[in-house]
């Protein structure tokens, strides 16, 4: 059976997709995912062509819930706990010790978390902060997690997870900050709450400076799905964002020497980071 969604069709909601998401789908690697997406969707709406869904997404969704289920469908929301573990390490041994004698004392020191998927990565962060403990003993410490997918946000809140999605931690970390469930693992109530979850987009500026200034901010595997003008626009935010003498840590297959210039690089033990 035919798809509704034609291979012509398919480059210009790509293109749609590209220019408020970013995220840059390619023909031969997307094109039955999307297409089985917009089969089901124009079902659940009545719709029996591509025109009237394509419609709807562009001049008919003006509180944007169309586009939002779109994004749903298509993110790779993959994450677990400890995922590349030695930028914790860095984190909390290096980076807020120097934040935390460099920066004003008179706030606190903050942290983003961008794109934050189902919690596990700014959950890791608070886990090493109150497992290493010397800076939080002394320092506010607040952490912020954002994704443009709407179900990951509110799966992190809810703070449930998956023997896979705890597989990296310790034996003795997880079983000091996690409750075991019938079906995998719940964080402690100690922590629930410690990391404010938004939907957002990192195209939409509005949004993005409305959650203000950070000293750090972690943006792992997500550059990977943009091409290289939405990373470099990408890139630009987070500077616009960070704090002077603030630093950006990106994922392991990702180099910002690549991206933009503006950043210096710095290399502690095996770790790139990138200061402002
Ligand atoms: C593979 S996950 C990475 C999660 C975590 N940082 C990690 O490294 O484990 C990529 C996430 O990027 C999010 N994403 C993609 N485009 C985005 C955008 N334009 N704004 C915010 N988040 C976005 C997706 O929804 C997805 O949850």
């Amino acid at each position: 059976m035919a798809y509704l969604l034609s291979k012509e069709n398919f480059s210009k909601i790509g293109e749609f997709i590209y220019r408020k998401s970013g995220i840059y789908l390619e023909e031969d690697k997307h094109y039955e995912k999307l297409a089985k997406y917009i089969d089901k969707r124009s079902a659940e709406l009545g719709f029996d062509n591509f025109r009237k869904y394509f419609f709807k997404l562009r001049f008919d969704d003006k509180e944007g819930a169309e586009f939002q289920e779109l994004m749903n469908a298509i993110t790779v929301n993959e994450t677990y706990f400890f995922r590349e573990k030695d930028q914790f390490e860095v984190l909390v041994n290096r980076i807020l010790p120097e934040l935390h004698k460099t920066m004003p004392s008179s706030r606190p020191l903050r942290i983003l978390s961008s794109p934050c998927s189902t919690g596990e990565e700014p959950y890791s962060i608070i886990l090493h902060i109150v497992e290493e403990g010397s800076v939080v003993e002394q320092r506010d410490i607040e952490v912020v997690g954002i994704d443009i997918d709407s179900t990951v946000i509110e799966k992190a809140k809810a703070a449930k997870y998956t023997e896979r999605s705890v597989h990296a931690i310790p034996k003795n970390i997880l079983n000091k900050w996690f409750k075991k469930k019938s079906l995998g693992y719940e964080l402690g109530e100690e922590l629930q709450g410690t990391v404010d979850f938004q939907v957002a987009n990192v195209f939409d500026k509005t949004q993005m400076r409305k959650l203000g200034k950070f000293d750090v901010i972690f943006s792992r595997n997500m550059l990977i799905y943009f091409d290289d003008a939405s990373r470099k626009e990408v890139a630009m935010t987070f500077y616009d964002m960070l704090n002077p003498g603030g630093y950006v840590l990106l994922g392991h297959a990702e180099y910002m020497s690549r991206i933009v210039s503006v950043f210096k690089a710095k290399k502690i033990d095996n770790t790139l980071i990138y200061q402002k």
